[in-house]
């Protein structure tokens, strides 16, 4: 382990892995960029590479004049340019004469299904797109979408950049508060809902909550549901009215009017883990530029033979940029799924893979875990040949986690990209590009070409080697533009702990070969003895025992030592091992000071509905805190059972 004095280093980065992947020969053979002159052109001149990044991705109205204006912390991007985000999303491939080419493979969680060529998604816009003008929507105005994973998302979505109306969607997953409190602060005018969707087997009703939300949303006039469930609703006369009826009366020609590259395409808002939800900003040109070149390069895309596919939620930023806008913008064919990963089976994604030959797939580690819980056996059923991409987003990819998406699902010969952003990034930031980076299982490696980042001491000084913050140091076209409505919050989250810097939060580390490996949020890092331990590299340490499939680690306070390390482990399906092993595991993998001092069994973690571990909750379950507002997990009864095992297990003496 390094000396903390010397190095400046603010987090012991504890743990170094030495498994090296470089691109397959095959795979690099054919890949769009197999070698570093890309990342050579951009470290020449950013902006010019963003500029020819923007002609060669994006069709422009009017041509800009500035390629960015940086004012910190304000940037603007191909400014005077002109574009249509929907045209360049369909129209232009419809155009193209690839009208035939199919946009969705879209499979209901029951088993239904519809296929959406480019030219019906342009159809259905257009037609929405003047059913939400016939409704009074204008340029500027806010509209906010609750719906499940169905094609009308998109739909929606697109037509309102159709229009130049900024869409706001809220995860339909959210409860009726906390969609009120989304609608008031973006003053919608329109809400677009369904009826309902289906989720493990179920109808979960939306119109209803909508319905709760909509008592207390004076800015909404008029609501629009899509039929799903089939469940009853009620519609209120001259407000609510079926999208169905609507589209069949549309006009069908709407034509894709020109706005301006800074124009607003939409609001999005992130809870973070104090205060109200902030409403993040992204505007057009950039936005669209650097969703369409990182889905382009990271996933190699080759959009005549790929088959693509994100199984995010619409709901999320990575839904955004990387189910509609990235692929969209670049003519390819995904899959769109709506449901649970356990339905009616747990190999419900392998059996979708192989259906549709899945060639790119993009999950998150929590949802890897999860089936390294359920075990090997599930995607050994099907046939995943067609895969030559994985992707990896939303928290550190433990290294067995990696190995064994790998493995298990990329069959050994499919680069891994884990991609490193957020939802104020807009677009991925670091990440391999996999026909020219050699991985290593946990790290997301390099900034992208054009992204510059740092790490940085508790002075803002450069680390360049060890454990630091994570800082972004140059503007990036699909950076966030603010927070809506409170331009100061914006300066103080983000800009104000280290001078000329972009700071959002999370650790760190650099090794000898410069790779990076980000180490969670830096309010998760553990001070035990006056170590600073990210709990990532403690949990990956765990996820490493063959018994472990998911870890969650938190720092709870000890009288003797500041904090103690508090594991919550869950085992592989049919594994067994005692908390004595696990501890000792941990000692010798990376230290004794990272040894849990105990560790709890369960067969589940709190979770938020995007799948982050909420420590905040473990830390309050540990130190024998009453919870807190627990209304944003993903299932609440898992606090409670930890609680019980909490209150009954031995602790390490
Ligand atoms: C936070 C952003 C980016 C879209 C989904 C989440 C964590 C995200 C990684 C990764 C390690 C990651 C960070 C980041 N995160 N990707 N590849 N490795 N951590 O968007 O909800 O805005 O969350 O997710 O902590 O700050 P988000």
């Amino acid at each position: 382990m390094a000396d903390a004095e010397q190095t400046h280093e603010t987090i012991d980065a504890m743990s170094w892995e030495s498994r090296r992947f470089p691109p397959p020969v095959e795979f690099a053979r054919h890949a769009l960029v197999a070698d570093t002159s890309m990342y050579d052109e951009a470290a020449e001149d950013d902006e010019g590479f963003w500029a020819r990044q923007a002609a060669d991705l994006v069709t422009w109205a009017t041509p800009w004049t500035t390629i960015c204006n940086w004012d910190l912390p304000y940037a603007t991007w191909f400014v005077g340019g002109q574009l249509n985000v929907a045209y360049n999303c369909l129209d232009r491939h419809v155009e193209a004469g690839l009208g035939h080419r199919v946009a969705f493979h879209w499979e209901g969680e029951p088993g239904d299904r519809r296929t959406i060529t480019y030219a019906d998604l342009l159809d259905e816009v257009q037609r929405f797109a003047n059913v939400l003008r016939g409704l009074g929507v204008q340029r500027g105005d806010r509209v906010n979408i609750y719906l499940p994973m169905v094609p009308e998302a998109a739909v929606a979505m697109l037509a309102c950049a159709r229009i130049g109306a900024a869409h706001s969607v809220v995860f339909g997953g959210f409860s009726s508060h906390s969609l009120a409190d989304r609608i008031n602060d973006a003053e919608a005018k329109v809400l677009v809902t369904a009826d309902g969707g289906y989720r493990r087997g179920e109808v979960f009703p939306l119109k209803p909550a909508a319905d709760e939300a909509l008592t207390s949303t004076p800015s909404i006039e008029h609501v629009v549901v899509v039929r799903r469930g089939g469940n009853e609703v009620t519609m209120v006369d001259g407000r609510d009215h079926w999208y169905h009826d609507l589209i069949a009366a549309a006009d069908p020609v709407c034509p894709a009017e020109p706005m301006d590259s800074e124009q607003l395409l939409y609001l999005l808002y992130t809870s973070g883990t104090t205060g109200k939800p902030k409403g993040i900003m992204h505007t057009s040109g950039g936005y669209l530029v650097q969703a369409a070149f990182t889905h382009k390069f990271v996933f190699d895309l080759h959009p005549e033979t790929d088959v693509y596919w994100c199984t995010a939620d619409v709901g999320w930023v990575t839904g955004h940029s990387y189910i509609v806008y990235g692929p969209l913008a670049n003519g390819a064919t995904s899959v769109m799924y709506e449901g649970v990963p356990n339905f009616p089976g747990n190999d419900r994604f392998w059996s979708i893979i192989e259906q549709y030959g899945v060639t790119k797939f993009y999950t998150a580690p929590t949802a890897i875990r999860t089936f390294m819980k359920w075990g090997d056996a599930e995607p050994a059923k099907h046939d995943l040949s067609s895969l030559k991409v994985l992707g990896s987003v939303g928290e550190p990819i433990n290294p067995e986690a990696w190995m064994w998406y790998h493995e298990h699902i990329g069959g050994g010969r499919c680069p891994v990209v884990d991609t490193w952003w957020q939802t104020e990034t807009g677009a991925m930031m670091i990440s391999p590009l996999p026909g020219a980076t050699t991985t290593k299982p946990g790290s997301a490696t390099f900034p992208l070409p054009g992204i510059s980042a740092e790490l940085v001491d508790d002075h803002g000084q450069p680390i360049r080697h060890g454990g630091g913050y994570l800082t972004l140091t140059r503007p990036w076209p699909s950076m966030m533009r603010g927070i809506w409505g409170d331009p100061d919050r914006y300066l103080r989250t983000y800009w104000s702990q280290y001078p000329g810097r972009y700071f959002a939060g999370d650790g760190a580390k650099l090794d000898d070969d410069g790779y990076l490996w980000l180490l969670g949020r830096v309010d998760d890092v553990m001070n035990v003895s006056g170590h600073r331990i990210s709990t990532t590299e403690v949990e990956s340490s765990l996820v490493a025992h063959p018994a472990v499939a998911e870890a969650a680690v938190v720092g709870a306070n000890d009288a003797t030592t500041g904090q103690a390390i508090i594991a919550y482990v869950i085992l592989r399906s049919g594994a067994t091992v005692d908390e004595q092993a696990l501890r000792t595991h941990v000692g010798q993998d990376i230290g004794n000071i990272a040894k849990p001092k105990t560790i709890y069994f369960t067969p589940d973690l709190p979770k938020t509905r995007s799948g982050k571990i909420m420590r905040r909750l473990l830390r309050d379950v540990a130190e024998g805190r009453n919870l807190g507002d627990t209304t944003t997990l993903a299932d609440s009864s898992v606090v409670a059972e930890l609680q019980r095992r909490a209150g009954e297990a031995p602790s390490e003496d």
